[in-house]
C-alpha cells in the first residue's frame, strides 16, 4: 500500500476524518447519482459508496464499463440488483438530461446526492491548441455539469434536501500549465458552484459541496484533450507519484458525510500550494512559474510533464 500523510487534505477535511460523522452514518441506504462513474474516480465512489450500502445511478457513456462497474458492485457487496440502476448519460447531450434525471427518480423516488464526477483534461500548449479543444473542454467539464445540476436541483428543492458535489480540482483555483482550458473548465465550475451555494441559502439543508483534488491515479490523462479534438495523447506517462484512487474517495465521502463546502484533497506538495496560492499568491506565481517551467520543458521535449515535479529518472515518451 502506498504511504499516505496525514496531511493530505485542507485542514476542515482533516478535522472532519478525525472527528467528524462517519461516510456509513450519513450515506447508508442514500440515493446517489455519479457521473463519470465508468472509471477512475467515479468507478472508486461506486464501489465505496456500494460498500457503505448507498444506491447508485451509475452514469457516463459506456453502458458496457457501467454494466462491468454494476456487477463487481454486486458481487463485492450485499446490494440486490434494483439497488443499481446504469443509467447510460452523455454530458455533452443536454437535450437528454431532463429524461435521465426523471428516469432516476422513476427508478428511486429520491435522489439525495449528485456527484458530477465526468470530465476530461488536456495536455496541450495553448499556442498549439484549437480554440475547439476549449470549447470542448467548456462544453463538457462546464456546461455539462450544469446542466445535469438544473435538472437535479428543483427535485432538492421541493424536498427541502440534498447534495450537489461536484469533483471540481486544485486547477479550479489554482493555475496549471498545459491544462489552459481544463484549468479555465474547472475555474468556471468553482464560480458557478460557490454563486449557486449563495443563492440556496433559504434551503439549509442542501449542500453545495465542491472536491478539489491533485493528482490522483486514473485514466484522466490517457483521455485528455490535446492540441486537436480527436487526436490521442501519445501515452499516459508515469501515474505513480499520484494519489491513491482509494484514499482520494474516502476523503471526498468524509466531506459529503460531514457537508463539507469544499474540499482540498492533495498529498505535497500539491497541497502546500493550495494554500500558497490563497494566502501569499506572489510567492505562489513564484514558484508555480519555477515548477511549471521544468514541466512545460519535459513537455516539449518529449518527456512525461506528469512527473517533472519529482526526482525520478524521466522516461521518454515517444
Ligand atoms: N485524476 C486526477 O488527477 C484528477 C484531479 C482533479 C480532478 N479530477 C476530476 O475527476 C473527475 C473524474 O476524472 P478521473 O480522474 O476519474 O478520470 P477518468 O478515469 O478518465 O474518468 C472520467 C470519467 O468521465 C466520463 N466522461 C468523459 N466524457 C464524458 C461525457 N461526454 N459524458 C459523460 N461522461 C463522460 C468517463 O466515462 P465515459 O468515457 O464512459 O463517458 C469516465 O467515467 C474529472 O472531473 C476530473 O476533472 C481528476
Amino acid at each position: 500500500m502506498r504511504r499516505q500523510h496525514a496531511t493530505d487534505a485542507d485542514l476542515t477535511l482533516l478535522w472532519a476524518a478525525r472527528f467528524g460523522s462517519s461516510p456509513e452514518s450519513k450515506l447508508r441506504g442514500k440515493v446517489v447519482w455519479i457521473t463519470g462513474a465508468s472509471s477512475g474516480i467515479g468507478e472508486e465512489l461506486s464501489y465505496q459508496l456500494a460498500a457503505l450500502g448507498a444506491r447508485l445511478v451509475l452514469s457516463a457513456r459506456r453502458g458496457n464499463e457501467l454494466e462491468r462497474v454494476k456487477r463487481t458492485c454486486l458481487e463485492r457487496f450485499s446490494l440486490k440488483d434494483e439497488d443499481i440502476l446504469v443509467l447510460p448519460l452523455d454530458l455533452l447531450d443536454r437535450g437528454s438530461h431532463q429524461e435521465k434525471t426523471a428516469a432516476a427518480l422513476k427508478h428511486f423516488g429520491d435522489i439525495d446526492v449528485l456527484i458530477n464526477n465526468g470530465g476530461r483534461t488536456q495536455r496541450s500548449l495553448c499556442t498549439e491548441a484549437d480554440v475547439d479543444v476549449y470549447q470542448a473542454l467548456m462544453e463538457l467539464n462546464y456546461l455539462g455539469t450544469v446542466s445535469v445540476t438544473k435538472q437535479v436541483l428543483p427535485h432538492m428543492i421541493r424536498r427541502g434536501s440534498g447534495i450537489i458535489a461536484t469533483v471540481s480540482s486544485v486547477s479550479g483555483f489554482v493555475g496549471v500549465p498545459l491544462a489552459t482550458g481544463y484549468a479555465a473548465s474547472k475555474h468556471a465550475v468553482q464560480g458557478f458552484f460557490n454563486s449557486l451555494r449563495t443563492e440556496l441559502t433559504d434551503y439549509p439543508n442542501i449542500t453545495i459541496s465542491t472536491i478539489c483534488p491533485g493528482p490522483v491515479i486514473s485514466s484522466i490523462v490517457q483521455n485528455a484533450f490535446t492540441e486537436e479534438l480527436d487526436k490521442p495523447v501519445a501515452t499516459a506517462g508515469d501515474q505513480t507519484h499520484k494519489m491513491s484512487t482509494e484514499r482520494c474517495v474516502h476523503l471526498t465521502l468524509v466531506g459529503l458525510a460531514n457537508r463539507v463546502k469544499e474540499m482540498w484533497i492533495a498529498e505535497q506538495p500539491f497541497l502546500l500550494f493550495c494554500y500558497l496560492w490563497q494566502y501569499t499568491p506572489t510567492l505562489a506565481w513564484y514558484l508555480t512559474n519555477i515548477l511549471g517551467k521544468k514541466r512545460v520543458q519535459n513537455f516539449k521535449a518529449g518527456l512525461d510533464a506528469d512527473s517533472a515535479y519529482f526526482s525520478k529518472p524521466k522516461v521518454k515518451t515517444n
